[in-house]
């Protein structure tokens, strides 16, 4: 049997409902509802504390539920716990290599365990460093890899067993923006081979890379889910500041852009601190509006950036609260359109 007819097409790999663990008072995953379909990225997005490694670690037999059902790959967590071991691959929060051991150790010991045989097991290893870049630092032990070598070691090592719904808790965590974007590459392809992906991370910027979909948790809830493009616009896509030439036209500034009602631009803040006028925008056209009217009405501009939303921001957007939950005085003044 081929794996499309074992799979079948378009069903879900993982479905929960109202998944349930406490650990004493806390309510680490509190009743959680998740769905990924077949050959795709699902992203869970959540600060610390959030119960992203406590789902992961559900889903992976890791750990037992309270209450709530969870299927992956159509295997029970519960009663079925063997079999689904067998189709899924885990990718840990923390390295889950061993340090003293090479590259290619790693490989064929986790081969073995796998109840491959020796000869496959070499095979296996060989392949799975040839595909994530580390055959020249195949013999080099561990302690001896960069972080992004350990990561994409670790990528390897959790696709040794073909696993065809693969879990990846944080996977750039700590990492340096290039050693972040090989890893996104790696990612990419297990995804473009037909698996299915599912990403915790706290960064957006890492959800809007990899996932099609996102469900966003905090204390061990759902509290928004949807389509990456959905997301985005319920927190204005991006943030464009503008500096003004001279700090002095920073409030104006924000109460021209407020009062000249373009097209989709719902406010503007003058952030007096860091000397920028802040406006959320979801289009270039935007962008470009905005600038144009500043140029018209005459104000001199030193500095043009746009960044994408923060998760905390996306929390703000969402839940009209901070993602840390500290109780803060608004620092901006913020002018409604
Ligand atoms: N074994 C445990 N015993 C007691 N409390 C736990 C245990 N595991 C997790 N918790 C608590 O459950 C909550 C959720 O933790 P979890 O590790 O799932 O969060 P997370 O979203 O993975 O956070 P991070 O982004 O920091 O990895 C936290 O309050 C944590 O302290
Ligand atoms: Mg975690």
């Amino acid at each position: 049997m081929t794996r499309q007819e074992a799979t079948g097409h378009g069903r879900n790999a993982v479905e929960v409902r109202g998944l349930v663990k406490h650990f004493g008072e806390t309510r680490a995953v509190d009743g959680i509802d998740l769905t990924v379909r077949e050959g795709t990225v699902m992203g869970v997005l959540g600060p610390n504390g959030a119960g992203k490694t406590t789902l992961v670690r559900i889903l992976s037999t890791l750990l037992a539920p309270d209450a709530g059902t969870a299927t992956v790959a159509g295997c029970d967590v519960v009663r079925q716990p063997r079999r689904l071991r067998r189709t899924i691959g885990l990718t840990g929060q923390y390295a889950s290599v061993d340090e003293k051991l090479s590259g290619w150790e790693n490989l064929y010991m986790i081969g073995r365990l796998l109840d491959l045989p020796r000869r496959d097991a070499r095979r296996r290893a060989d392949e799975m460093l040839e595909r994530f870049s580390l055959t020249d630092a195949a013999r080099k032990p561990v302690s001896k890899y960069s972080g992004g070598m350990r990561r994409r070691l670790d990528l390897a090592a959790s696709m040794i067993g073909r696993p065809r719904v693969l879990y990846l808790d944080e996977p750039t965590t700590g990492l340096d923006p290039r050693t972040r974007n090989e890893v996104w590459d790696e990612v990419k392809h297990i995804v473009a081979d037909g698996n299915t992906v599912l990403l915790t991370t706290q960064y957006m910027e890492e959800a809007e890379q990899l996932a099609s979909e996102l469900t966003v948790v905090d204390q061990g809830k759902v509290i928004a889910e949807g389509r990456v493009p959905e997301l985005k616009a319920k927190v204005g896509g991006r943030t464009l500041e503008i500096r003004p030439a001279d700090t002095g036209d920073l409030r104006a500034m924000a109460g021209a852009l407020a009062e000249a009602g373009l097209d989709g631009i719902s406010g503007a803040t003058a952030d007096a601190e860091r000397g920028v006028v802040s406006v959320p925008i979801i289009s270039d056209e935007q962008l470009t509006a905005v600038v144009g009217l500043l140029g018209v009405r005459g104000f001199g501009i030193a500095d043009i950036a746009t960044h994408l939303p923060s998760l905390d921001e996306v929390f703000l957007a969402i839940t009209g609260q901070r993602a840390t939950h500290q109780e803060s005085e608004p620092e901006n003044e913020e002018v409604a359109a």
